[in-house]
Order: structure tokens, then sequence, then C-alpha cells
């Protein structure tokens, strides 16, 4: 038997666990394989149909959805005697674009519950847009409590019109309704003899007959990221995953992506023996024909006709965190197996989900949609979203809390990676450093205004300077003149200003100077990403430490002054936060240690590791 996977969605009212509710007791036969997982849902709705009062059940499913929160996707299973169903719960209230996500991510559809007497609602029209866009492609309209309406035909209808509309303005593909009642049970598994006038299936048999995704994709090329490397010996090395699309045979010729290599499938291996055929769906270890490079995050592909390979993508993507998205953070992308660090461009556009507008946006909220384009440190394999669900989809997760803050899904490319080469420069850093008799680096002086960076930095430079090393300051009042002089104090305006100053910092340091920085740079997010810009050991991050009280004392440009009396806003330290480094190469506490002394110290770390 197969198995469908489909989701309920519709308004608070509109009878989603009596519906559930009805599909658990009727069906009864609940199936085997997941009795141990049912059994602890069991203890707390009683599923076990014929036994338990039908109230009850229902009472139960929905006591549980009301502390949503906690529960942010219930997955209730059933069973007809032609197939197999999971059906995904989720709560309707302020999470519910989290929670629609996540139930509805790997739905084959989706149950689109109207209450007869209210109608196509905004959370109907929300919930369906959400559907769509993550990829839901069956629609069954579910318009319930048709005995509060008499079984009325022309409500039906009506309803049926009007959400035909919204489908066809949304793109929501096709639909089919069925009108019945959660409560009486008509037109949920049987047909109901008390709507003459509609001759079509019940939704069971609506849900019966409905393709399955797992099947289609079968029938795709195959895909399947590596999960893990399986190594129990010298002999054999296995990579094991979960066969995203297609099927493979041992001698069925392979590529490695990202990087492409070419090689063939040796053999299948699973616990209960090696197979002689895999597909979609299948959790199988593969070895292959060469020692080629392949580890988790690899994807291997049909040789013939591979997935794309890019590191610039447009895609959808789904806001889930309080905190909004931040353009030009570095946060970590997991696609399938692979994690990447990806920075996202301003949004080119906001989706209103109750009236699909797009709206002009810069950042996106919590629960916001919107259409950006995205960049990776690394190429991924990809597939779009409409073609491959696994290969198409990707989270961001922000990368000093570790919690999921995006949901993403990949239009397209925006150009392939094979297609990028760095211009081969015949003078390489080696060169430029060599010739300049020192080995260049970055020294990043971070702390708050006012407590020295710039006196220090200049210190630096002159010590330097006097002996005979070759040195470059980048100051952030004086940058901020030139290059950065569209740039003001929001965060976003502070993330660029440092992503650009640390570039700047890597091309000099490439020509072989020592650059010296000193900018605020409030966010270890972005001080990391310069980190990483650079070679192991070439940033050195220096906290120039003053408590903020000093700091203020010494107001050098009677700027606290004027943010404490409302006339600057966003001002470090006032307004806006600075993240002190956690381990800084160096640091120095300016109420302790002169600028002379502190120049020293870092001349000394400087020349020291040189
Ligand atoms: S950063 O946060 O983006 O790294 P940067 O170091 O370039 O800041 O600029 C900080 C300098 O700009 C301060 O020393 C101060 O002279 C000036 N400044 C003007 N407005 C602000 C503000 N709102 N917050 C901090 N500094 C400000």
């Amino acid at each position: 038997m197969d198995l469908l996977r489909f989701i309920t969605c519709g308004s608070v009212d509109d009878g989603k666990s009596t519906l559930i509710g009805r599909l658990l007791y009727d069906s009864k036969l609940i199936f085997d394989d997941q009795l141990a997982a049912l059994e602890a849902d069991s203890k707390r709705v009683g599923t076990q149909g014929q036994d338990i009062d039908f109230a009850l059940l229902v009472d139960g499913l929905a006591a549980e959805r009301e502390q949503g929160i906690t529960i942010d996707v219930a997955y209730r299973f059933f069973a007809s005697a032609k197939r197999k169903f999971i059906v995904a719960d989720t709560p309707g209230h302020e999470q519910y674009t989290r929670n629609m996500v996540t139930g509805a991510s790997s739905a084959d559809a989706a149950v689109i519950l109207v209450d007869a007497r209210k109608g196509v609602l905004t959370q109907t029209r929300r919930h369906s847009f959400l559907a769509k866009l993550v990829g839901v492609r069956h629609y069954i309209l579910a318009v319930n409590k048709m005995d509060l309406v008499d079984f009325d035909q022309l409500a039906f209808d009506g309803i049926v019109a009007d959400y035909w509309e919204f489908a066809a303005a949304a793109g929501v593909p096709q639909f089919t309704a069925v009108p019945l009642s959660g409560l009486k049970g008509e037109n949920v598994l049987a047909r109901s003899p008390a709507m003459p006038w509609y001759d079509g299936p019940s939704l069971l048999e609506l849900l019966e007959a409905l393709p399955v995704d797992a099947a289609e994709r079968a029938g795709a090329g195959f895909r399947m990221p590596v999960q893990w490397v399986n190594r129990p010996s010298q002999e054999f090395r296995g990579f094991a995953g979960l066969v995203a699309s297609g099927r493979i045979r041992p001698g069925d010729p392979v590529r490695v992506l990202p990087a492409g290599t070419a090689t063939r499938v040796e053999r299948i291996v699973t616990f209960d023996g090696d197979l002689e055929q895999a597909e979609a769906g299948q959790s199988i270890t593969l070895t292959l024909a060469d020692e080629v490079d392949c580890s988790r995050g690899s994807v291997i592909a049909a040789a013939e006709a591979p997935p794309q390979v890019a590191d610039q993508f447009e895609a959808d993507l789904v806001w889930l965190a309080e905190e909004p998205l931040l353009p030009g953070r570095g946060y970590w992308l997991q696609l399938a197996s692979q994690s990447v660090t990806a920075t996202v461009q301003p949004p080119k556009y906001e989706v209103n989900v109750n009236t699909q507008e797009h709206l002009a946006a810069k950042t996106l909220g919590l629960n916001g949609i919107g259409v950006v384009e995205l960049a990776t440190d690394a190429p991924l394999a990809f597939e779009p979203y409409a073609e491959n669900r696994t290969l198409g989809g990707f989270i961001l997760i922000d990368k000093l809390t570790n919690a999921t803050v995006a949901a993403g899904m990949i239009h397209f490319a925006l150009r392939r990676a094979q297609n990028i080469h760095w211009q081969a420069l015949e003078i390489s850093r080696e060169a430029h450093a060599r010739q300049k008799g020192q080995r260049p680096c970055v020294v990043w002086l971070t702390g708050l205004s006012g407590a020295g960076k710039s006196t220090i930095a200049n210190l630096v430079e002159k010590k330097l300077h006097a002996l005979g090393r070759h040195s470059f300051l980048l100051d952030g009042d004086n940058v901020r003149h030139g290059l950065n002089r569209d740039l003001g104090f929001t965060d976003a305006d502070r993330i660029e200003n440092v992503r650009r100053v640390g570039e700047v910092a890597r091309l000099m340091a490439d020509a072989g100077l020592i650059v010296i920085t000193a900018f605020i740079s409030p966010f270890r997010a972005e001080r990391e990403l310069v980190r990483r810009m650079l070679p192991e050991g070439e940033f050195v991050e220096v906290f120039i430490d003053a408590p903020l009280a000093e700091a203020e004392r010494r107001d050098p440009k009677g700027l606290y002054a004027k943010a404490r009396a409302g006339g600057l806003k966003n001002f470090t330290g006032i307004d806006s936060p600075y993240e002190p480094p956690e381990a800084p190469d160096l640091r120095v506490d300016t109420t302790q240690v002169s600028a002379e002394e502190a120049a020293e110290r870092i001349v000394a770390l400087v020349l020291g590791s040189a």
C-alpha cells in the first residue's frame, strides 16, 4: 500500500478537529508500522477508533491544538483499504506560518476546510497560498458543516465559485471541491444520501485517488544527497543517504557533485543485503567504482543528467524569526545535506499573503514572505524547488543562536558557478608580500566610539612605518566620507560598512600590506565574516575596551551627549548594541593602559607573528 501525506488547513472554527477525528475514528484501520508512534499519540487523545467516544477523540485533538506553541505539527496516521495516510495537523494561530511550512513541505495534498456558513475567509486564502508556496500540488476544497446550511447546493456552489476566483489569481493549481459534514460523517468516508445533488466522490475517495509524489519522483533523474560516509574498514567505503528521486542499479554511471566527478555505482548495500535496484524514498548505502572525493553534503546523481551547481540564486523566502532578516549578514544555509554560508540581498519584493500583492521591502519580518537573491560561499548542487523539493528547499540558520530563521524555495540560479573563474593574476599575493619583505595581515580594532581606536590605530601605523613596514590605515570616520558615504548607522548599514571595509582590507592584504582598521564594527557575525575572508592567521582582532561610562565621559566628539539628548538615533551603546569579542587576539583596557603602551603591544603581536 502506498502512502499519501496531506495537510489540513483552514480558519480556526472550520471544524478541523472534528473532520480529522472523523477520519481517524471511522477508518479504524490504523497502520501497523506506525503503531509505536500512534501509541504515544493515543495516550493523549485515545486514537484507537472503535473503543472510544467520538466526541472525546475530537475534544482531545482540539485541546492538543490549543497548546499549539508546544505542538508545532501533529502527525496522525490512518489507513483505508486502498492506501495509508499521514495527516499533518497544524495549529492555526500566530505560529501558523512556521507550522504550515513544516507540515506542508512534505505534503502531497492539502485539504482546505471552509465553514459552509462563512465561506472563503482571509485565513483560507493565506493557508492556500502558503501551501502553494511550499509546493503542495493537489488541493481539495472541503466545504464543511453542510448540515448547518440544510445541505444547500447554492451555498456550496457559491463558495466553490469564490475559491475558484482566488485560486486562479493566486496560482493555486486545480482543486476538487466536496460538500461534507465532519460531525455527521456525511461524504467523509462514504458518500452521503443527504446531498443527492452532489454525485462526486467522498473526501476519502478523493484522497485515495490522488497521485503520490513519491511515485512521480521515482521517474525523475537519480539524486541522492550523501548523509554520511560509512567506513567500517579499509576496504569498504559506502555513501549513505535517502534517494531523493529516480532509480539506481549497480553499474549505473553517476557524478559526484558539486565537483562533478564521474564514476559508477558498484553496490547498493542495505541492512537486508545488496539490492539490484533502489528508488526514491529508500535509504541505502552506495559504494562507488573509483576513489572519488565524496563526503557528507555531496550529491550522487545520474551522470547523464545531473542537477545544476551554482552559488547565486533567486528564491522564495519565508521569514520565521522575530528578528528580521539582515541583508548582508552571513547565515548558515542547509540544503539537503549541504551546509554553507549564505548572504541575502534586500528582497526584490514582499508578498502580501492576503492579497498576493507585491510590496517594496528592505527586509522581511516574522511571517514575511518575499522573493530574494542570495549568494553562498561555496557552490551548491541544487534543482528548482518546483522540480525537486529535496534539492530545491533550504533553511537559513542564525549562526549565533542556532535558530532556524527562514525556509526557502529556489527558483533558479543567477549564474552557474562553472562559469566563474577568478581572474588568474600573474603576480600572486605571495609575490607581493615577498617584494615588501613582510607578512601581510589585517589588524582589526573594534570597540565603542570613544574607546580609543583611532588614536591607537594612528600610533600603530606610525610605529610600523618607522620600522620600515608597508602599512595602511582604514578609519571609520574617513571611509564614511568616501567609499561608504551612502551608509548610515542602522544595523543593515553597519553590516554593509564592515563588509566593504573587510573586502578592501583583504585586497590590500593581497597587495602585501599590513592593514589597520578602526571601526566600531559592533557585530560578532560580521567580524567573523571578515576573519573568514582572509587566510588563517591573517586576521588579528584587537578589542579596544573601555566601559560605556568611561567612553561617554570622554565623549571626544560630543556625540554621546547628543545621543542622550535624543538628537542622534542608533548610537552604539545607547540605543544600538555592541557585541564585544568573545576571544579577541588581544584586548587592551584603555582605562588601564596608555595609548602608547597599547600600540606597542599591538605592534609586538603583529611583528612577532611575522
Ligand atoms: S560601524 O558601527 O559601522 O563600525 P564606524 O566605526 O564606521 O561604525 O563609525 C563610527 C563613527 O561614526 C563614530 O566614531 C562616530 O564618530 C560616528 N557616528 C555617527 N553616528 C553614529 C552612531 N549612531 N553610532 C555610532 N557612531 C556614530
